[in-house]
């Protein structure tokens, strides 16, 4: 629940968005770093080439669930990585969030390691690093080797545990002499529900009560199983950083989850309670066990025997298992309270919250975000209030959009600058952030929607057999902002009046 100082805080916020909200790259900490991200599967491409193997989003995607489109090409970032490294730096930006692709690094999961993916990991580093941009790497960003789920179901079972540690033993050896910031798993907890619960994305297993016309899956028990499995997998590897690596690679290893910020529909004490209940499902679940080592009261309470039980050991393993929080965030939901939902036989994860989700302006998604920059300052707010000092980074942030051709990106100019200056009025208001990771550098394969949808600052033309990157205005501002220059509405302007704008189709 809001306590009041975070209320006037938000009030604070509001008027500073009123105000249009002019800030400069120097008002940040010297040492917060601003970069921009993509993942594996959808930047590299090359899905075949030099002794990689599918991962389960290889097979999801080849099953026709993003309409057909894979990450078999994507925007080749195997062969182009250089190009962009130097679009990069010409941006200034100063860190990079990319993820091994582990069945390129180890071919099926468990075994010898594959030269070739190697180097190409090296290089790639090599490359950031040789020109100042910080590379912080994601081990598994929804790519689980698909030998691994073949053989054993993959993160449903706890083989998976000594698999995950091995390949990140290996990633930490080869590459921690240059890497400092690692990510274990990517979106932990959409991760367990889109795959496990909704059939939403890789593997794409679910069951009644969702209708998503699955081949296998059980939603009331995998996503939590799934989950637990990834805690577990997880603390592993970072036991064993701190035992082999710590001391001579003084590195981080972080967590990261998805979240929405939630608001109460009314202001109803049903509502406010559910809000908090969407907080707990969706932030504590994951989160809780990592600082506190269990999982919160309300999500025990609801799921009931279907949610595993940690050990006293394990509990302990995973208690303070983390260096840094990483968070995903687009967008803010309003949350109205649906006890009804706990009457439903074969209840899910959406079901086990029992909260009702509004959209406030129609039917919201999936065209493009409500731009409501005050949703990260409140989300940073609950994480400092509900987790204390530990550092947190913004992962992912950005606006979406259909990808229509044209590099007009106004209204993702808009997210960046309200959002960030959100972020930098959470940081004033005492939230240790340490970083914001715009989503994503380049129209590539896309989770939500192949092709149809992006979210990069450089449109790709997928028509060109070059795969030409082009800057949109967004590239533009953040470039400028990157630079020191002045993020008022005037600046957004000045940008738009230079921009090439290219219509297709
Ligand atoms: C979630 C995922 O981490 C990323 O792969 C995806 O493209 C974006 N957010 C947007 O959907």
């Amino acid at each position: 629940m809001l306590q009041p100082s975070a209320f006037l805080s938000l009030l604070f916020l509001l008027a500073a968005a009123a105000r249009g909200g002019d800030y400069s790259r120097a008002d940040f900490p010297a040492d917060f770093v601003f970069g921009s991200g993509t993942s594996a599967y959808q930047y590299e491409g090359a899905a075949f080439e030099d002794g990689r193997t599918p991962s389960i989003w290889d097979t999801y995607a080849h099953s026709g669930h993003s309409g057909g489109a894979t990450g078999d090409v994507a925007c080749d970032g195997y062969h182009k990585y250089k190009e962009d490294i130097r679009l990069m730096l010409d941006m200034h930006l100063e860190a990079f969030r990319l993820s091994i692709s582990w069945s390129r690094l180890i071919p099926n999961g468990r075994g010898p390691i594959n030269p070739k993916g190697l180097e190409y990991y090296n290089n790639l580093i090599d490359e950031l690093i040789s020109h100042g941009i910080q590379p912080h790497v994601t081990l598994h960003h929804m790519d689980l080797p698909q030998a691994l789920d073949d053989e054993y179901g993959g993160w449903l079972s706890r083989k998976i545990v000594k698999d995950f540690v091995v390949y990140a033993d290996t990633c930490f050896r080869e590459f921690g002499d240059r890497v400092l910031y690692w990510t274990t798993i990517n979106e932990a907890n959409i991760f367990s529900v889109g795959g496990y619960d909704e059939g939403a994305s890789p593997p794409g297993h679910c069951s009644l009560p969702v209708q998503n016309n699955c081949s296998k899956g059980n939603s009331s028990i995998e996503p939590y199983i799934v989950g637990h499995n990834i805690l577990l997998a997880h603390s592993a590897a970072v036991k064993l950083y701190k035992k082999k690596y710590k001391s001579t690679q003084n590195g981080f290893v972080g967590f990261n989850i998805y979240s929405f910020w939630f608001v109460p529909y009314t202001n109803s004490t049903e509502d406010v309670i559910a809000t908090q209940r969407a907080k707990d499902f969706y932030i504590g679940w994951l989160v809780d066990p990592l600082i506190y080592g269990d999982y919160p009261r309300s999500v025990k309470k609801n799921v009931g025997k279907r949610l595993p039980a940690f050990t006293e050991y394990e509990s302990k393993q995973i208690k303070g298992s983390i260096d840094f929080i990483g968070v995903n965030h687009y967008t803010t939901l309003y949350i109205k309270d649906n006890p009804s939902n706990l009457q439903i036989d074969n209840r899910d994860f959406d079901t086990d919250i029992a909260i009702e989700i509004k959209f406030k302006q129609g039917n919201e998604l999936p065209d493009q975000y409500p731009i409501r920059p005050w949703g990260l300052y409140g989300l940073l707010e609950y994480l400092k209030q509900a987790y204390g000092d530990i550092p947190v980074y913004v992962h992912e942030n950005g606006q979406l959009a259909r990808r229509n051709g044209t590099l007009y990106d106004k209204s993702r100019v808009e997210y960046m600058h309200t959002y960030i200056g959100s972020m930098l009025d959470a940081i004033k208001n005492g939230s240790n952030t340490r970083g914001y990771f715009h989503w994503t550098f380049l129209d590539c394969f896309e989770l939500l929607g192949g092709y149809g949808l992006s979210f990069g600052l450089y449109y790709v033309d997928l028509d060109d057999k070059y795969l030409t990157r082009y800057p949109k205005l967004s590239a533009h501002w953040y470039s400028n902002f990157l630079k020191g220059k002045s993020t008022s509405s005037n600046a957004i302007t000045e940008v738009g009046d230079s921009t090439f704008v290219r219509q297709t189709g």
